[in-house]
Formats: C-alpha cells, structure tokens, sequence
C-alpha cells in the first residue's frame, strides 16, 4: 500500500492535559499492550459474532489484524452489547475500528512509542506521522508511525472497500474523536 497526501483529515490536536494525567494515560496504555500480548485464540461465539456482524469481506479485513486486535476489538463489541447497543453499524465498526493496524502495518514494537511520544514529545510524533508533501510517499522508515496514527482512516477506507453501510464507515473514521459521531465508541474502546 503506498502512503500519500491524498488522505485526508489533519492530525489531531493532542489533549493539553497535566502532565500526571498523561503519564497516567500512556503507563495504561503500556500495560494494555502487554496484557495483550498472549490473546486467547477465537471461539465459536466469537465467530458466530463475525457472522451475524460483517460481510465476508469485513470478515477478510477483520482476519487480517493481529490475533490481540481482532481480541480487542471482540471486546469492544462486547461492551457495547453489554451496555444494550444493537446499533447494527455501529457494532460492525466496533469489529473493524482498528483495522487499519492490520495487515502488519503496525507491528507491536511501534505502539509503546507512539504512546510515549503522544504524552511527552507530541512535536516529534507530530513530525514522524506527518503526510507526505508534492506528491511524493511516506519514506518506508516513517511508515509504522504514519499507519498507527492514521489508523481510522485507513481502516474505514478498508471497510468501505469490504461493503460496509456509509455510516459504518464514518463510525471507523471517527473513532478517536471524543464528541463526534462515533463517541459511544471512542467511549468503549477507551475503558477496556
Ligand atoms: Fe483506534
Ligand atoms: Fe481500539
């Protein structure tokens, strides 16, 4: 997949938090990726999940994440049945919210940083995940930190292609966004 300027929406803003509060945040964050790093194979429930949910398609984008991305995004899903959501779209883009990680565009190594320069060197992570300029593609070094920060729109760019409801789609591209859209789910998938 080539990385260029054609995709759209500007970084966004880092939150202006305490810095405790931000190193509340990214040691969370660091211990929700080791949790993660021995997932539990899929059941049948959760495969009968991606039955009722996606498309075969969505089902090929969701085969595609890592085994601990396809676990989180169950649980995510889970969640927001738990809280009585049968949203159809919006369970759907909870199975497929962070699908623009897979595909080994953003391996495990990456994140730890990712969220370590979120908190402390938002201006450097700003430098590493910025687009490409007059045409030209993402250098391949640059790459993993571009695909992990721009992982929303990547994914509902795959989404759309995989047959998905526009709305579906909008719920994925917005997922980080704490007001918009999607924020029952940007809200889920911060808790879990
Ligand atoms: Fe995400
Ligand atoms: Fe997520």
């Amino acid at each position: 997949m080539t990385v260029c300027p054609s995709m759209s929406s500007p970084i966004s803003p880092l939150p202006n938090t305490h810095m405790p509060a931000r190193l509340a945040a990214a040691r969370y964050r660091v211990y929700q990726l080791w949790r993660s790093l021995l997932p539990r194979p899929l059941t049948n429930d959760d495969h009968d999940i991606l039955i009722a949910t996606l498309p075969p398609a969505g089902r090929a984008v969701f085969a595609s994440m890592s085994r601990n991305d396809q676990r989180h995004s169950l649980t995510v899903y889970r969640a927001l049945r738990a809280r009585g959501c049968d949203d159809a779209d919006l369970l759907a883009a909870a199975l497929l919210h962070d699908s623009g990680k897979g595909g080994g565009r953003v391996r495990l190594w990456v994140r730890p940083p990712v969220v370590l320069l979120r908190a402390f060197a938002p201006r450097l992570l700003d430098w590493l995940t910025r687009r490409a300029v007059n045409g030209t593609c993402v250098p391949r070094w640059r790459r993993p930190f571009y695909y992990a920060w721009h992982h929303a729109e990547i994914g509902a760019d795959l989404a759309a292609e995989a047959g998905l409801s526009e709305r579906a789609v909008l719920l994925i591209r917005t997922h980080h966004q704490p007001h918009g859209p999607a924020a029952e789910l940007h809200a889920v998938d911060d808790a879990v």
